[in-house]
């Protein structure tokens, strides 16, 4: 097997989780990283036994040619490195969302298939064995589903709660003009997306702001910043083949930790899933009540096994997920044709919705998705 060169940009969070991830897949090497605070990326490259790190991302794709880049910096450099990657012939597993607005994320996925490079987005929640089981049941041969007639759910977080404002996700230039959305409900979207194998076609969405002022971080007496994007967004939403859903994002949801939720009723049952309890699925009927479904390779359809790793009662999880995603963009580089991941024109369509749903908020009445 090939071995793969990769690098990646920006260690804060989710960087970390990616090397954890990286590091779990046969045949790749971290060559560098980059990340502009110094003293914190020597540290990790000594701690991590990576041998190059740099300051200037650029100068790391030049210097090391990777494979792969991975993307792990702030919303608002996503469309920066991702461009420099790939006019360099580098593929991007880019985290979500893709970039700021459709007019960049369209040229993303032009410029990829301009170098003929993969482009792939971090959407990780699809990756969990229960996610692939909800879509293998979906698509059953067999027609046993039926008809999708709703999709809801939520994803509720709990770290905008006090009144300060944290860093750039609140300047509209960086984070975007979403806020609660771009960040997590764009994670619900790619799966409800994915789960039913229909795109959201129209919109209507209201936003709130639970502090029209917050106060500035690191500022003493305490500088108020005017909130331009949402703490909620609470949408109704319209699939193509006429099923009918609603989400709430929240990230001003006191005491949740990182509580996404989907439920999706058929014409002959319903399923209901809990990314904190990532491998239990509840199908619901009217017939035999609520059954439990594990993850384990020995009770998931065919489609889904390979994801169920570990016998049931042995949970896979969030990590287990991240590292899918990544190990099928992996094998797409390498060659495979089928694209188990959110690949780039997937994240564009992530976005055209943030989109509608803005303007959905702002005009007070549904929206299509462009
Ligand atoms: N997939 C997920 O579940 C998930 C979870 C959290 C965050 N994210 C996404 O990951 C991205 C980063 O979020 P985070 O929470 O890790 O942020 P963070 O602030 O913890 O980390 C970002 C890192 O990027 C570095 N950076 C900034 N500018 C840089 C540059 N020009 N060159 C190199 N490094 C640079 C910063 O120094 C910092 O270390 C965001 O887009 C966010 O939406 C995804």
């Amino acid at each position: 097997m090939k071995e793969l060169k990769v690098c990646l940009v920006g260690i804060g969070f989710i960087g970390r989780q990616h090397v954890e991830a990286i590091r779990r897949i046969p045949a790749v090497r971290i060559a560098a990283v980059s990340d502009l605070n110094e003293e914190m990326i020597r540290n990790f490259c000594e701690e991590n036994a990576i041998s190059a790190w740099y300051g200037d991302y650029r100068e790391m794709l030049d210097t090391e040619k990777p494979d792969i880049v991975h993307v792990c910096t702030p919303n608002w450099l996503h469309f920066e490195v991702s461009c420099e990657a790939l006019k360099r012939g580098i593929h991007v597993y880019c985290e979500k969302p893709l970039a700021l607005d459709p007019e960049q994320t369209g040229e993303l996925c032009r410029l990829a298939k301009e170098n003929g490079v993969l482009g792939a987005v971090n959407y990780n929640y699809r990756q969990n064995a229960q996610a692939r089981e909800m879509n293998a049941r979906i698509h059953a041969a067999d027609g046993s589903w039926g008809k999708t007639f709703f999709v809801s759910g939520w994803y509720y977080q709990g770290y905008n709660i006090s009144d300060w404002a944290g860093g750039w996700k609140y300047d509209i230039d960086k984070g975007g003009k979403t806020r609660a959305l771009a960040d997590i409900g764009s994670h619900w979207i790619d799966l409800a997306q994915y789960v039913t194998g229909q795109k959201i076609k129209r919109v209507m969405a209201e936003f709130t702001m639970v502090y029209p002022y917050r106060k500035k971080r690191g500022t003493e007496p305490p500088e108020l910043i005017e909130v331009k994007n949402e703490d909620i967004a609470q949408v109704m939403l319209e699939f193509d083949d006429g099923a009918k859903g609603n989400l709430i994002a929240s990230v001003a949801a006191a005491g949740h930790k990182n509580d996404l939720s989907i439920s999706i009723d058929g014409s002959r049952y319903a399923m209901r899933w809990d990314q904190e309890n990532p491998d239990k699925l509840y199908i619901e009927t009217n017939e035999d009540g609520v059954l439990l479904r594990h993850a384990g390779p020995e009770v998931l359809s065919p489609e889904a096994r390979a994801y169920g790793t570990l016998p049931s009662g042995h949970p896979v999880g969030w990590a287990d997920a991240f590292r899918n995603g990544i190990r099928a963009f992996y094998d797409c580089v390498r060659g495979k044709e089928e694209r188990n991941y959110a690949t780039f024109e997937d994240g564009d369509y992530v976005v055209r919705v943030l989109e509608a749903c803005y303007k959905s908020n702002q005009e007070k009445r549904w929206i299509d998705v462009e």
